[in-house]
């Protein structure tokens, strides 16, 4: 890519990756076919659609829907080989317990950015009476006789991944379950108006505690992905960062106030109104002061890309991110661009540079490349962007949305090592 100003026009926003991942892995409850709409065409979304066709679940796609058949479920058994391409494969957990009453799902292991444990979802299967124990690097969960049972579930950790599992587990669960200091993050909330819309009992949804009376039987109905609040907020920063004004569609500013909040604190003009967020850039953005948080907090799914458009601010930013201490493998890369970014423990203090520059980055997860992108887009000269792949796991066709709104960016196929 080369840096080339600002960026106008309107950026359609797809549907949330992180929505429908648990959705998508609730076909394993039902014995007939669910159909979802907007889910996006993502390498994470292949990875789980890979696992589910594993265990028996056929995928296919209609027209713009998924369709999903869990009615033969042939394997409760989740693969090493597939389960390390996403820690998110962790959701066929409750699932499989709930629907076969075993499971044996890998360890999903660490990510680039340092260890990520799943004690919150192995508790939660156990307070609904499973057994779970690890053996040859997998979990190995068994529901007691007669089935999973309602229980009291409390998280000492807000953990979006641990509270959709709970609920993917005991909305058929026999009896009342509690789940305590849940979390409260849109796709949460989606996960359970979805399963509610099939049938389940739920209370308490974006709150700190979810109730659930368990419900025998489930029955799909058509559902659509919420819009990635994530993409949004990147494509936001793209208009940010290169001085532009952007049309985002599709999306749900309610659902992103901190961010929206963020870059106004930065002193851009941001206006939201229905399903459309716009953004104007002026002048360099002011230096600030971010730190994640759980929702309705600031997204640790956004630091890195915030810290991009820090990194070009004429004052010093700080940005903590209380949730990942680890993930900060963006600012060497960020620093490779002429950014000027001193660590101190989870901290970031981003000062004012000369000018970003471009040049030769390596990507190393999602949102990393995200940021590397975003910085690109204003260095001057060539920024290349290696194992750009990372990319692919979270935004959808991301290079030509860039190009509709005037980047230079292309993505060419790389030499072997
Ligand atoms: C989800 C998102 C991810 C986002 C993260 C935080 C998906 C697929 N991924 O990940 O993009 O960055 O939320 O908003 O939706 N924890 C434990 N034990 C556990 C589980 C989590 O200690 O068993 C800790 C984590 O280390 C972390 C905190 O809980 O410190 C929050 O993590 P969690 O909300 O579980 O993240 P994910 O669901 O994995």
């Amino acid at each position: 890519m080369r840096g080339n100003g600002p960026l106008s026009g309107t950026v359609p926003i797809g549907g949330s990756k992180n929505a429908a991942l648990p959705v998508l892995t609730a076909a394993i409850l039902f014995d007939r076919p669910l159909t979802i709409d907007h889910v996006p065409r993502l390498r994470d979304i292949s990875t789980l659609l890979a696992l589910l066709d594993v265990l028996g679940v056929r995928a296919a796609r209609d027209d713009e829907a998924l369709v999903l058949d869990g009615s033969n479920l042939t394997s409760s058994h989740a693969p090493y080989d597939l389960v390390r391409r996403m820690r998110a494969s962790i959701y066929v957990l409750g699932p499989l317990l709930a629907r076969t009453g075993e499971a044996r799902v890998s360890l999903p292991g660490g990510c680039a950015w340092g260890p990520r444990p799943v004690d919150l979802h192995v508790l939660a299967m156990e307070k609904l009476g499973a057994t779970v124990d690890v053996e040859h690097g997998y979990l190995v969960a068994r529901a007691p006789k007669g089935g999973l049972k309602g229980g009291t579930i409390r998280f000492a950790v807000s953990s979006v991944g641990a509270t959709c599992n709970a609920l993917l587990a005991c909305v058929t669960a026999r009896g009342r379950t509690r789940i305590e200091n849940a979390a409260e993050e849109p796709e949460v909330v989606a996960l359970a108006e979805f399963l509610e819309a099939c049938g389940a009992r739920i209370q308490g949804h974006g709150t700190r505690t979810i109730e659930v009376e368990g419900t025998a039987r489930l029955t799909p109905v058509r559902y659509a992905v919420i819009p990635d609040r994530i993409e949004a907020g990147t494509f936001l920063v793209a208009g940010a960062i290169t001085g532009g004004e952007l049309r985002l569609t599709g999306c749900r500013p309610d659902q992103m106030e901190s961010v929206l909040d963020a870059v106004r604190a930065m002193g851009f003009e941001v206006a939201a109104e229905g399903t459309e967020i716009t953004i104007r850039g002026s002048g360099p953005p002011r230096g600030t002061q971010i730190v994640t948080a759980p929702y309705p907090g600031f997204p640790t799914d956004m630091q890195a890309q915030m810290m991009a458009l820090a990194s070009i601010g004429s004052g010093v930013s700080v940005i903590t991110d209380t949730i990942y201490h680890d993930r900060f493998t963006h600012v060497a890369e960020l620093g490779r661009l002429g950014a000027d970014i001193r660590m101190d423990g989870n901290t970031a203090v981003v000062h004012p540079c000369a000018g970003l520059s471009g040049a030769h980055v390596m990507a190393t997860d999602l949102r990393a490349s995200a940021a590397l992108i975003l910085a690109g887009l204003i260095a001057e000269g060539e920024t290349r962007v290696s194992r750009v792949y990372h990319i692919d796991r979270g935004y959808e066709r991301i290079e030509e949305k860039l190009r509709a709104v005037g980047a230079d960016v292309e993505r060419v196929q790389e030499e072997g090592p």
